[in-house]
């Protein structure tokens, strides 16, 4: 399960069983009292990819010994993407109110905010992923009746390939400006693609535009290690996915010294303080370690 320069992927293998993990998560922080997000969709999409695990997982079907047992307390990574979540819920309203009307969606994976937004009219969305990954959403959104709520453009693209050119083809307007969100995304790209990725953004970033995403000051090593924490009680489990395998390691630039010297202006909160807003905090366990240090950016151009 170890990464190449060309490889691909549906909603139940290598990387892409990652986004079913995140929409897993949604699913239970949608059935949270109080909930933070309502994502009503997540739970038909991860019964429809079928791991058996995180199928298991929704069902309350765990193994003996319950969360709390778990190396890593699947509650408390419940409560942590919703607080991320909200983060990028909270961006694109925040966008759509100061009147832009054009987004994208990095990487969407099961993200559902084409549907569960309160777009306002006009608004086009477009959604990046992988072939095999848009075409399931888009096909199990729509036997299940689903309507976006917005005007929703997929494109089908590899991001470590010529991605802006697929946007475009696909009505992408790069004189207006742009909500563009990259959520669960940087660590699975090489550290040259992430580079080319803020290149290629920043190009295409009208006056106006903004950008959400997230920073990792280690370069991913903490949530690496706890992955391989995760993986053996997975693989008894029989699901065969190794997160720290799929990231790719090494050194990367930082994102907010990146993005400021392209012209960004930028503002950070650490996870400690979106819980905080919230009501929430960040526990002390295995399961938050790697958040600790994790900062969400949002950017201005
Ligand atoms: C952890 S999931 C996050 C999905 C979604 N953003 C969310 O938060 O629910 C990572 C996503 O990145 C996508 N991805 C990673 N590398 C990619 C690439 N090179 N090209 C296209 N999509 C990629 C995967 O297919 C997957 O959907």
């Amino acid at each position: 399960m170890t990464r190449s320069d060309r490889d691909s992927w549906d909603l139940a293998s290598s990387v892409g069983a990652t986004a079913t993990m995140v929409a897993a998560a949604r699913a239970l922080a949608t059935r949270a009292e109080p909930p933070l997000i309502d994502d009503p969709f997540a739970e038909p999409l991860v019964r429809a990819v079928g791991i058996d695990y995180f199928v298991r997982l929704l069902d309350g079907d765990l193994p003996d010994g319950g969360e709390a047992a778990l190396p890593v307390d699947p509650r408390h990574v419940v409560t942590n993407i919703a607080v991320r979540t909200r983060f990028f819920d909270d961006f694109f309203t925040a966008a759509a109110n100061d009147g832009v009307r054009q987004a994208v969606i990095l990487a969407a994976g099961l993200d559902t905010r084409a549907y569960r937004l309160p777009w306002p009219d006009g608004t086009v969305v477009f959604e990046l992923d992988q072939p095999a990954v848009v075409d399931f959403k888009s096909a199990t959104l729509s036997q299940l009746g689903a309507q976006p709520s917005a005007e929703r453009r997929t494109v089908p693209v590899d991001l470590r390939e010529d991605w802006p050119a697929a946007l475009r083809a696909n009505g992408f307007d790069d004189a207006k400006p742009t909500a563009w969100i990259a959520e669960g995304l940087l660590l699975y790209l090489p550290p040259d693609a992430q580079d080319r990725l803020f290149d290629l953004i920043t190009a295409l970033s009208a006056p106006g535009s903004r950008l959400a995403t997230e920073y990792h000051p280690d370069g991913g090593a903490a949530m690496a290690e706890r992955s391989k924490t995760m993986a053996p009680h997975w693989r008894e489990q029989g699901l065969d996915l190794d997160l720290s395998e799929l990231v790719y390691h090494g050194e990367r630039k930082a994102v907010p010294d990146y993005l400021a010297a392209h012209d960004w202006t930028i503002s950070m909160s650490s996870r400690a303080e979106l819980l905080a807003g919230y009501g929430l905090e960040l526990p002390d366990d295995a399961a938050s370690a790697p958040m600790r240090n994790t900062v969400a950016i949002t950017a201005v151009r």
